[in-house]
Order: C-alpha cells, then sequence, then structure tokens
C-alpha cells in the first residue's frame, strides 16, 4: 500500500495533512526518512510519525445495534446508511456481512475480514440468525410448528426454524438462511404482519442489550474467537 494511504488509513491524519508532514521528513519506515508519498509499505516495517508508531489495524470487527430507517450497504447516496454511524480511520474498509431491511433493527456484524464474512454468509455453513418478530395478529400453536416444519413461499420452502413465542404477538425465531425479506415472507404465508423485527443473534453474537440502537462496539476477543470457530 502506499505510505499516504496507509499512514490516513491508520488515523494518522487527511492524505493532504500526511503528504505535508512526508515532505518535511517528518515520517519514519524502519528507521529511515522517507518523503515519497508513493512508496510502498507493507505495514510489517515499524513507521513512525513525528516520532509515534503508526499502526493499521488489521482485523476489524465490529457490533452495531442498528436503529431502524437506515439501509445495510456501504454505497453513500441519498439514503443514510449504517456506515454513516461509524467512525473508523479505516472505514472505508469496513462492510457489514448480510443485509438488515431498513426498518429492521439490531445486530448487524460489520468486519475488514473478507474471509470471515464470506465463511458466514455462505449457505452451506447455515449460520443461524435469531429475531424477535412482533406481529399484527396472534400466533398459533399451528403457525409455530408451521414455522419448524418448514414454511413453502414462493420461489423456495425455508428450512426448519427455531420458534418460540413470546407473548401473543411475540416470536423469537431462529433461521438459517438468508433470503430477502425472509422473516417478513414466513409469517405473511401465515396471514400474519411483522409490524417490527429487531435482530438479536448472529452466528456465535448475540446482542449486546447494553448498546442502544445506533450504538456500536469492537468486538471482545472472546467474541471474535467464537466467530471464527
Ligand atoms: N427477514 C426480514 O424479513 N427482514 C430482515 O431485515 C431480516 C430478515
Amino acid at each position: 500500500m502506499r505510505l499516504d494511504k496507509y499512514l490516513s488509513n491508520a488515523g494518522a491524519g487527511s492524505r493532504k495533512e500526511v503528504k505535508s508532514v512526508l515532505k518535511k521528513g517528518g515520517v519514519t519506515v524502519g528507521g529511515q526518512i522517507i518523503k515519497d508519498a508513493k512508496a510502498e509499505v507493507t505495514g510489517e516495517e515499524e513507521i513512525l510519525m513525528d516520532g509515534v508508531p503508526v499502526m493499521l489495524e488489521r482485523g476489524i470487527y465490529i457490533m452495531l445495534n442498528k436503529p431502524g430507517g437506515v439501509i445495510s450497504s456501504t454505497e453513500a447516496g441519498q439514503t443514510a446508511t449504517v456506515m454513516d454511524i461509524i467512525e473508523h480511520p479505516q472505514k472505508r474498509d469496513l462492510f457489514p456481512v448480510g443485509r438488515l431491511d431498513k426498518d429492521t433493527t439490531g445486530l448487524l456484524f460489520i468486519t475488514n475480514d473478507g474471509k470471515l464474512a464470506h465463511e458466514l454468509l455462505s449457505p452451506k455453513n447455515k449460520i443461524g440468525k435469531t429475531y424477535i418478530a412482533d406481529l399484527e395478529k396472534e400466533v398459533s400453536e399451528r403457525d409455530l410448528m408451521i414455522l419448524r416444519k418448514g414454511v413453502p413461499l414462493k420461489d423456495f420452502t425455508t428450512a426448519p426454524a427455531e420458534a418460540e413465542k413470546l407473548s401473543d404477538r411475540r416470536v423469537k425465531l431462529m433461521i438459517t438462511e438468508g433470503k430477502f425479506h425472509q422473516v417478513k415472507r414466513m409469517f405473511g404465508y401465515l396471514d400474519n404482519r411483522v409490524t417490527g423485527l429487531r435482530r438479536v443473534g448472529f452466528a456465535a453474537l448475540t446482542l449486546d442489550e447494553k448498546l442502544g440502537e445506533g450504538k456500536w462496539r469492537r468486538l471482545t476477543d472472546k467474541e471474535i474467537d467464537d466467530l471464527k470457530k
């Protein structure tokens, strides 16, 4: 990676700021002053700016409690995205793993680890996603049986889900697929309508209830280990 990009990605300043420090001889790579912004670095070298080590964070693992009204996209556009919430110097390398609908809230995992993301999104790994669905109408025992058995949707029949009735119109549902609007469509088949959807579990992660909507935090080492298992 170019030295100026490395420095600014690591939070040392804007591209313009780090270029100016570089020009003044304020940056050393492996003990040598480097003034060329285009010099290539791997990140293995000891890189100092004004005598202070500058390090890129390698694996970045974030839990976001997604609020409603923002889309799960990295593309900046008219609509606010989940990435607008995250403050990180390496933000451009980050992406959400999977998508939640604009009105869905809760656990969204954001990372720069493409390999892990690939594993977690691969259908063959049958990664569990747990939702709390609020419904327009009361849910019956028969509804729960259908959810547990598999719901015949237009394009496919869902794999058996875990379904627990939390109250008359609230269900905790764990599915292992992640098709477009899947939970809403599953309840639609049951002639019901989801009025509120919150994701509380994704793979080994459980939504941190202390994390308010719109807040994020880095995963703990244990959470990262569990996720990679
Ligand atoms: N299922 C849905 O219908 N919407 C979501 O956001 C996630 C799962």
